[in-house]
């Protein structure tokens, strides 16, 4: 079921007594990790209340179309553009029709034309209707569309027949869905991430910074999200969009990123220390803004600046520790400074970037970096930050599964 990790599954509802079934099949996929939007049709209002779909998927359930309310939240094209995959489950003999002649009568019905995901379809409906030459022709006319069947099931029905026609028990359903998605090489894996620079508070409008930019820390997290991982980016001031399907925690200093990361690696499998972290702090914050004495033009001052705490090496240094990938800017010696790195933080990966190239790293759109672990080196040329992360979470993961 990992599969359906981070999944965006819409799930229709047609009128079928299977409906009352949907419910446990909603808890299944969220617990499974998947983001599901509901929608039903009047007849499926019928037989189980849009109330328990809404508190069990977690989001409001969809439908009318020309309800404006709705439309004003996700409206139906952008939940038709939003889904990975549509599922059908029941599928009524009617809606199966209707799907077949291409109508949009309904919310349900016009999303399945308007989206570019896949439509996978779970019939349910008496022998007699199963059976019938009309529903037959019906769903060959959909499979040959590229619509997928899941069942029916033989056996016994609610109406006392037997045959033909039954829903698929919930969880072959979803084992079925599931099988529909590839597996992300960091499929159900929580991954956490830092990025970007601290800023370190002098008095309530200066500040101690870097010029981190937070983009080589977000396209991790995309690229992580992308295989298939939950993922938390837990990020400083950066002027960036969160990537989709990221969980976004925003701090300014590096002791509330030391306090976020604490939390959120608690229960993760792995810990992507991508951030420039200001190494000190003003011992003291001044409370209202420090003022130049303008009678005295050679004045000096002096800030005094203390340690932060070293927030990868925390992590590491955990009891229940997820394996940690740090991060070495070097300008100079830069495999030996890293390699060492590794040891004294007690990191499984460190990735060392060379930062005396102005063309690559802090605040550029390329990097080049050298993927380093106990007894090996992978140098990777020049790229863009997003290429780059790809491969690099590539590699991480298949190191994360080999020294795990
Ligand atoms: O020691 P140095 O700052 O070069 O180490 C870099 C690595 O350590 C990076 O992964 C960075 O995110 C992490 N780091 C940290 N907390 C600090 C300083 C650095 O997590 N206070």
């Amino acid at each position: 079921m990992h599969r359906l990790n981070n999944k965006r599954i819409l799930l229709g509802i047609t009128g079928g007594i299977a409906a009352y079934k949907t419910a446990e099949m909603v808890r299944h996929l969220r617990k499974a990790g998947a983001e599901v939007h509901v929608v039903m049709t009047p007849a499926a209002c019928e037989f189980i209340t849009p109330l328990t779909l809404q508190a069990l998927s977690g989001n409001p359930v969809h439908t009318s179309m020309l309800d404006p309310k709705a439309e004003a939240g996700m409206g139906h094209i952008e939940l038709a553009k939003w889904a990975d995959a549509v599922l059908i489950a029941p599928a009524s003999a009617d809606f199966i029709a209707r799907m077949a002649a291409g109508m949009g009568n309904d919310l349900l019905s016009t999303l399945c034309l308007v989206t570019q995901a896949p439509v996978y379809l779970a019939p349910a409906m008496n022998q007699g209707m199963w059976l019938d030459v009309a529903t037959q022709k019906n769903c060959e006319t959909l499979v040959g569309r590229g619509v997928k069947m899941f069942g029916p099931d033989n056996g016994y029905q609610a109406c006392g027949d037997v045959g033909p026609g039954r829903m698929l028990d919930p969880d072959v359903i979803l084992q079925n869905l599931a099988e529909q998605f590839e597996t992300g090489l960091l499929a159900g894996k929580k991954v956490v991430i830092t990025a970007g620079p601290t800023r370190e508070a002098i008095d309530p409008v200066r500040y101690i910074s870097n010029h981190s930019s937070g983009k080589m820390g977000f396209a991790l997290a995309a690229a992580a999200a992308d295989a298939g991982a939950s993922v938390t980016v837990i990020a400083g001031p950066v002027n960036l969009e969160t990537p989709d399907r990221v969980t976004r925690i925003d701090v300014a200093d590096a002791r509330s990123m030391h306090a976020a990361a604490m939390e959120h690696t608690a229960n993760s499998d792995m810990f992507i220390s991508c951030a420039a972290v200001a190494d000190y702090r003003p011992e003291t914050i001044a409370e209202s803004k420090i003022k130049k004495d303008p009678g005295a033009p050679d004045q000096t001052m002096t800030i005094k600046l203390v340690r932060n705490p070293d927030i990868v090496a925390s992590v590491a240094a955990k009891e229940d520790r997820p394996f940690v990938v740090g991060f070495a800017a070097e300008t100079n010696n830069v495999v030996e400074y890293a390699t060492s790195k590794l040891q004294r933080k007690k990191l499984d990966l460190v990735i060392a970037n060379d930062v005396s190239d102005k063309s690559i790293g802090f605040n550029s759109e390329e990097n080049a970096v050298t993927l380093i672990g106990p007894d090996f080196e992978e140098p990777l040329a020049k790229s863009s930050k997003q290429l780059l992360a790809s491969q690099l979470i590539e590699l991480i993961a298949r190191y994360y599964k080999e020294m795990k």
